[in-house]
């Protein structure tokens, strides 16, 4: 990896006036500004290997009504949750042409005058609409190539009127990539030793909470020097991620970082931070990034739902045993530890508990 001083330094740009879009957009652009460099991690290494070997799931096994294909399907998530937090989920009757408007949409919305969107530029994450740039608030010292517009979208739904017919198809989308996140939650209450209905009751489903975030990463003339989105993980139960078939998601998989190419028309499902918590660690919630390329435009759109915001989560008392299995993590509200992520360390880190 190059050193960041290799760098040809232009002015940076004011990070709340500007987008990284319109930055590429300028006149005379050629190199990226220093303050976008990002001197990898010693623990980020470059993703090398092929990605044949992540696990592909099947939804429509779940709900075909044929309980010997049901549990197989079971036992399939329960060890890629365990393994990897992470599976590609096939036949999940969400309409491709609903997954390709939301992109359209998506890409419309960033092809919006920069006014119109800097109206939603707020630092607040409380804002039910956000838009947003690449500064990484944590540290404000180095900006990631990323522009963002998130909004809010269960229990209530939130969503900018602009472009045109945007909020509806958004409003289309949430709903059914929530139908479908709601399914797989059940078969993970099943797999877990529970009930279908244990996580919707535990968690307070009903009033989950639902981002609808849409990432752009417009082509980078250095895509080495800089990041997309930096290792992380998502707080929530699971992550629904689709993207507009230019890859750049990368998971890390027993220390190894991995590209993923996912199947055409595929959801990308990640486990988050509140599912390790109820899980009592069985289930760990996966470590990700977005690196960025220097030839295509690339969107994606990452749906957390987790429990509702003020559910209190902590580890499900039955797969706590004070004397074998001990709890890992001390209970916190849901909305805490939202609270809690903009204090920098990773939020996991807080929660967990010695194990004596
Ligand atoms: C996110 C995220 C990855 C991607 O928005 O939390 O991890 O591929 N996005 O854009
Ligand atoms: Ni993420």
């Amino acid at each position: 990896m190059a050193s960041p001083t290799q760098v040809l330094v232009q002015t940076a740009p004011k990070p709340s006036r500007t987008t990284v879009k319109a930055l590429v957009e300028s006149d005379g652009f050629k190199s990226i500004p220093s303050n976008y460099s990002y001197a990898t991690h010693p623990n980020e290494s470059d993703a090398s290997n092929p990605n044949n070997t992540i696990p592909t799931i099947d939804f429509s096994l779940l709900t075909s009504g044929d309980p010997h294909q049901r549990s197989k399907v079971i036992q399939d998530i329960d060890k890629s949750c365990q393994e990897w937090g992470f599976f590609m989920l096939v036949n999940h009757g969400v309409p491709e042409s609903l997954m390709k408007a939301v992109l359209n949409g998506c890409n419309d919305f960033f092809n919006l005058p920069m006014e119109e969107k800097l109206e939603f530029a707020t630092k607040d994450i409380w804002k039910p609409i956000r838009f947003g740039t690449g500064v990484d608030i944590k540290v404000e010292k180095f900006f990631f190539w990323r522009d963002f517009i998130k909004v809010f979208a269960h229990p209530e739904f939130n969503c900018p009127s602009k472009p045109q017919g945007f909020s509806e198809i958004v409003q289309e989308y949430c709903k059914r990539s929530r139908e479908v996140t709601m399914e797989l939650l059940k078969a993970i209450s099943e797999s877990l030793g529970f009930e279908e209905s244990y996580i919707e009751k535990a968690m307070n489903l009903k009033s989950g909470f639902q981002l609808f975030a849409a990432n752009l990463y417009p082509p980078c003339p250095q895509p080495e020097l800089a990041m997309g989105i930096p290792a992380h993980t998502d707080h929530g139960l699971l992550t629904l991620l689709i993207e507009n078939e230019i890859g750049g998601l990368q998971i890390q998989h027993n220390g190894t970082w991995f590209h993923v190419n996912p199947l055409p028309n595929s959801f990308l499902v990640n486990t988050g931070d509140h599912l390790e918590i109820l899980s009592n660690g069985r289930y760990k919630s996966i470590m990700h990034r977005a690196v960025v390329n220097n030839k295509s435009t690339r969107i994606s759109i990452a749906a957390p739902n987790g429990p509702s915001l003020n559910t209190v989560v902590s580890p499900a008392p039955e797969l706590v045993d004070n004397e074998s299995r001990p709890a890992a993590y001390m209970p916190m509200k849901y909305k805490d530890y939202i609270d809690l992520q903009l204090e920098g360390k990773p939020c996991l880190e807080r929660v967990r508990l010695p194990v004596s």
